[in-house]
C-alpha cells in the first residue's frame, strides 16, 4: 500500500473559476496563467478545463512546449520573453508570443532570422521595479521594434504591486497610461487581484492566475467563498494512529505542544516532505471526516498530529483534508481553503499549492 496522501485535481472548479474570470471581464480575453506547472497542479490536468481560455501564459519553453504538445494551437504568450537569443528560434517555430522587458531581448530579436515576424508585449515598468522599461525608455522601445521586420504587433503590458492591497492600482495605471499614450496596440494589465478588485480597469487580455485555482489573492480581507472561487487542489490523507494524551504530555519533536487535559490526538500521514509547511504552528486548521480540527505540535518530514476533541469518533483510516474538499464535500459542499493553511504558515496559498512534493500521487477528481 501506497501512504495515503494524494492531491486531487477538480476540473469542475477550474472550469467555474475561469468562467468567473471571464464574467468579471466580459469585454476582455483571458489568459490563463500555468507558470510553475500550473502552479503546482500540472499543465497536463489542467489542460483540459482551462482550454476555454483565450490563451495560456507562462515562462518556461519547455512549458511552451508541452501546451502545443496537447494540440493547442492558440496563444501563448512567455511572461518574461526570453532567456537567450537561440529562444527565439523556438518562439518562431512554436509560433509563441513573448514579453519584452529590455533592450537586450530586443537586441536579440534584431539579430533574429525569421520568415514569421512574432507578436510581443512589451513592457512597462510603472512601479513595481522587477520587469520592464521605464516610462522613457518604454516609447523608444516601441519605435525600435516597431521597425524590426521581425516584429509583427506590439501589445502594451504591465503588472501591479499592489492590486491585492491598500496602495492600490491607480499609480501604476497612470504611469502606465502616461507612457502609453497615443500607442496602438492591445493592452494586458490584470492579474487575479485586479480583475477581482478592479473589474472596471479596462484590458483586453486579462491574465487570471491565482484565482484560476481557487485561492483569493487578498486573503484574508476577502476568501473565495467572497470571490465565489472554487478550489482547484484538495490535499487529502488518512488518520494512521491515535494516540490518548494525559495532562502534561507532549507532542512531537521539541515537545511544542503540551495537553493541558485529557485528550486524543491523530496522527496524520502528512508532513514537510509532502510540501505541507513546517511553519504551520497548532492551531492550523484540518478537516477530519470533514470536521473542522486543529494541529498540535511540530510537522515533521512524514507526519503531523490533529486533535481530535471536535471528532471523536475518528479512528485510523479517517480521511484527513490538509486543504480543499473535505471528505464530504459531495453531501455538504465543505472546503478548507489553502489561505487558511497559507496564513498559519505564514505564507501564502501561491507557495503552497507550488510547493507540493513529488512524492504525493496525483489524480483528477
Ligand atoms: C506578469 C504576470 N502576470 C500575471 C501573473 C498572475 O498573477 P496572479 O496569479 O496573481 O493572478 C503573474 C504572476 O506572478 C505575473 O508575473
Amino acid at each position: 500500500m501506497p501512504r495515503p496522501i494524494q492531491a486531487l485535481i477538480h476540473h469542475d472548479a477550474l472550469a467555474h473559476n475561469l468562467a468567473r474570470a471571464k464574467a468579471l471581464a466580459p469585454d476582455a480575453r483571458v489568459w490563463a496563467v500555468v507558470k510553475a506547472d500550473a502552479y503546482g497542479h500540472g499543465i497536463e490536468r489542467v489542460f483540459e478545463p482551462l482550454r476555454a481560455a483565450d490563451g495560456f501564459a507562462l515562462l518556461d519553453l519547455a512549458e511552451a512546449q508541452r501546451l502545443r504538445a496537447l494540440d493547442w494551437r492558440g496563444p501563448i504568450l512567455l511572461l518574461e520573453g526570453v532567456f537567450e537569443a537561440r529562444d527565439l528560434e523556438l518562439c518562431s517555430r512554436l509560433g509563441l508570443w513573448h514579453a519584452v522587458h529590455c533592450e537586450q531581448q530586443i537586441d536579440w530579436l534584431a539579430a533574429h532570422k525569421t520568415h514569421t515576424p512574432h507578436r510581443v508585449f512589451l513592457k512597462l515598468n510603472s512601479g513595481m521595479n522587477r520587469l520592464g522599461f521605464g516610462a522613457t525608455a518604454y516609447r523608444s522601445a516601441w519605435a525600435r521594434l516597431n521597425a524590426l521586420p521581425q516584429v509583427d504587433e506590439i501589445s502594451l503590458m504591465t503588472h501591479f504591486s499592489d492590486a491585492d492591497g491598500p496602495r492600490g492600482i491607480a499609480h501604476q495605471v497612470a504611469a502606465f497610461e502616461l507612457a502609453t499614450r497615443d500607442l496602438p496596440g492591445e493592452r494586458s494589465l490584470s492579474n487575479s487581484a485586479a480583475t477581482l478588485r478592479h473589474p472596471a480597469l479596462a484590458s483586453d487580455w486579462v491574465r487570471a492566475g491565482i484565482l484560476s485555482y481557487g485561492c483569493a489573492p487578498d486573503f484574508p480581507e476577502h476568501d473565495i467563498a467572497h470571490w465565489d472561487l472554487m478550489p482547484a487542489m484538495t490535499l487529502r490523507s488518512k488518520l494512521i494512529a491515535t494516540q490518548p494524551l494525559q495532562p502534561g504530555d507532549s507532542v512531537g519533536y521539541g515537545s511544542r505542544y503540551i495537553a493541558e487535559q485529557a485528550m486524543r490526538i491523530g496522527v496524520v500521514a502528512c508532513g514537510y516532505a509532502d510540501g505541507y509547511p513546517r511553519h504551520a504552528g497548532s492551531g492550523t486548521p484540518v478537516l477530519v471526516d470533514g470536521v473542522r480540527c486543529a494541529t498540535v505540535g511540530r510537522v515533521s518530514m512524514d507526519m503531523l498530529a490533529v486533535d481530535l476533541s471536535p471528532v471523536p469518533a475518528a479512528q485510523i483510516g479517517s480521511e484527513v483534508t490538509l486543504w480543499g474538499r473535505s471528505a464530504s464535500y459531495e453531501r455538504d459542499g465543505g472546503v478548507l481553503p489553502i489561505d487558511e493553511v497559507a496564513q498559519a504558515a505564514g505564507t501564502i496559498g501561491y507557495e503552497l499549492m507550488c510547493a507540493v512534493a513529488p512524492r504525493v500521487a496525483v489524480s483528477v477528481g
